[in-house]
């Protein structure tokens, strides 16, 4: 019997990223923003015309089209894009590309691309499955001494009552399942299926309204009705994958031992095995059994891509199989990378022409000090009030960005003087260790002579 884990995402604390506030674009139900929610301040326009794309998104409107987000820096447009992502939830890809990131040794430029459109267009595919279904009636599980290490106790073998609304049924199995049983501590009352073919056995959470089983569970917290009618059934599981992950799976298959022990990661797949999946993609589409999920390709600073990628892309937005291509810059008009043209915002004007403009303003004041306030918030810093005073003077006299990263200095101040609380003193000493690019500037003409040219 095939035994199917679970790959397990890499727990990070999730606040380092300096977007780690914003859950959301704050649109209420009319489709206006909110001036402050979501970890999102102000910039109306900017987020009301993305809420409009992210509804686009949702009824599939925008495959193949694309938007430029244009504004000065700091002005929250990955922010924005990262707002995006959240509203569009898990289910539709959103793959985030810094525009650098294309020029790397080891893959060619049309590979980075082509991997990154790909790993931006889902596939939803349904099975049906046979399971068998019901909450736990009774449970025996057999323990045998482990082959390995004769010691050990290990689960052998499993009885299971499992019951419907309508029937029972008593099933036994062997070791595969009754290992998860025993792992996933699953005891009598809990509701679970197992897949009749693969043996993978899934708890749904415990039996609402069973004799003896408390309004509240701990540890599994979620209460489920039991399920009604036959205990061995089809069930019809959604799941979404990438197109990117079926090429990387289907790529696997084919590659030999040795491959496995070089950097698989950077390696080139090759147009065969994206033949493969499409074509396998386009069969299961047709049969019903799957549907196509266009999701977002970000590129951020997108200036710095050259002509050739800017050519790939709009031929990329017309393909079939085409993802909606989000890109942000902060440059007015400026060369085009690889050309000696001149050009708004660095890009040729074919594919600005295919592209919805979004535009994002410089904070006022009173914005600027709401999000600082939120960033520190972010990152359980107390600011006393005149210290929040300092860093909004400072965000409009320098940047909203200075500011911002001059909170965790400040609180490391603080606490070396045993404070908990960022006072006023604590940011002035902050900017005065870590200079802004006006007094770095300043610097650097005052000591010209001395710097190497
Ligand atoms: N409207 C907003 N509400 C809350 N936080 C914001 C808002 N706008 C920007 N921020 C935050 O301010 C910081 C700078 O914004 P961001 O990085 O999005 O700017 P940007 O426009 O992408 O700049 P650049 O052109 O330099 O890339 C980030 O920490 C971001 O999360
Ligand atoms: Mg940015």
């Amino acid at each position: 019997m095939a035994e199917i884990r679970e790959i397990k995402k890499a727990e990070t604390s999730g606040k380092a990223s300096i977007h780690s506030h914003i859950t959301g674009l704050g649109i209420d139900e009319s489709g206006k923003a909110k001036f402050k929610a979501d970890g999102l301040v102000g910039q109306v326009e900017a987020r009301e015309a993305a809420w409009v794309v992210v509804e686009l998104i949702r009824q599939g409107k925008m495959a193949g089209k694309g938007i430029l987000l244009v504004g000065p820096p700091g002005t929250g447009k990955t922010a924005l894009a990262v707002g995006i992502a959240k509203e569009l939830g898990e289910d539709t890809p959103f793959n985030m590309l810094n525009a650098s990131e294309i020029y790397s040794v080891e893959l060619k430029k049309t590979e980075v691309l082509t991997q990154a459109i790909r790993k931006s267009i889902g596939v939803r595919v349904r099975q049906k499955r046979l399971v068998y279904e019901g909450v736990v009636k009774e449970l025996k599980v057999k323990v045998a001494r482990s082959r390995l290490n004769p010691y050990v106790q290990v689960p052998r073998e499993v009885e299971i009552k499992l019951a419907t609304k309508d029937e029972e049924r008593t099933l036994t199995a062997g070791d595969t399942i009754a290992e998860q049983i025993a792992r996933m501590g699953i005891r009598k009352g809990d509701v679970i299926w197992i897949d009749a073919e693969t043996g993978n056995v899934v708890k749904v959470g415990k039996a609402k309204g069973l004799e003896g089983a408390k309004s509240y569970d701990i540890e599994s917290g979620r209460a489920v009705d039991i399920p009604s009618g036959p205990v061995k059934k089809e069930k019809e599981l959604t799941n979404t994958f990438t197109l990117y992950d079926l090429d990387m799976s289907l790529a696997a298959q084919s590659i030999s031992l040795t491959a496995i022990f070089s950097l698989w990661s950077e390696r080139e797949i090759s147009q065969d095995v994206r033949k493969q999946v499409d074509s396998y993609v386009k069969e299961m589409m047709n049969k019903g059994m799957a549907e196509l999920i266009p999701g977002v390709l970000f590129i951020d600073d997108a200036h710095m891509l050259d002509i050739e990628t800017f050519s790939f892309l709009t031929k990329a937005l017309e393909a079939e199989l085409a993802p909606i291509l989000v890109l942000a810059t902060n440059r007015g008009t400026t060369k085009i990378r690889g050309t000696d043209v001149e050009a708004p915002h660095g890009m040729p004007l074919d594919l600005l022409d295919r592209l919805l403009i979004i535009t994002t303003r410089p904070y006022s004041e009173d914005e600027a000090k709401e999000i600082i306030s939120i960033r520190a918030e972010e990152l359980d810093i107390e600011l006393e009030p005149q210290a929040l005073e300092e860093l909004k003077r400072l965000a409009s006299e320098n940047s909203l960005r200075y500011s911002i990263q001059l909170l965790e200095p400040s609180a490391v101040i603080a606490r070396r003087s045993g404070r908990n609380v960022v006072k006023v003193d604590d940011v002035k000493e902050a900017s005065r260790l870590f200079s802004d690019v006006k007094r770095s500037v300043k610097y650097v003409k005052e000591y010209e002579t001395l710097f190497l040219k």
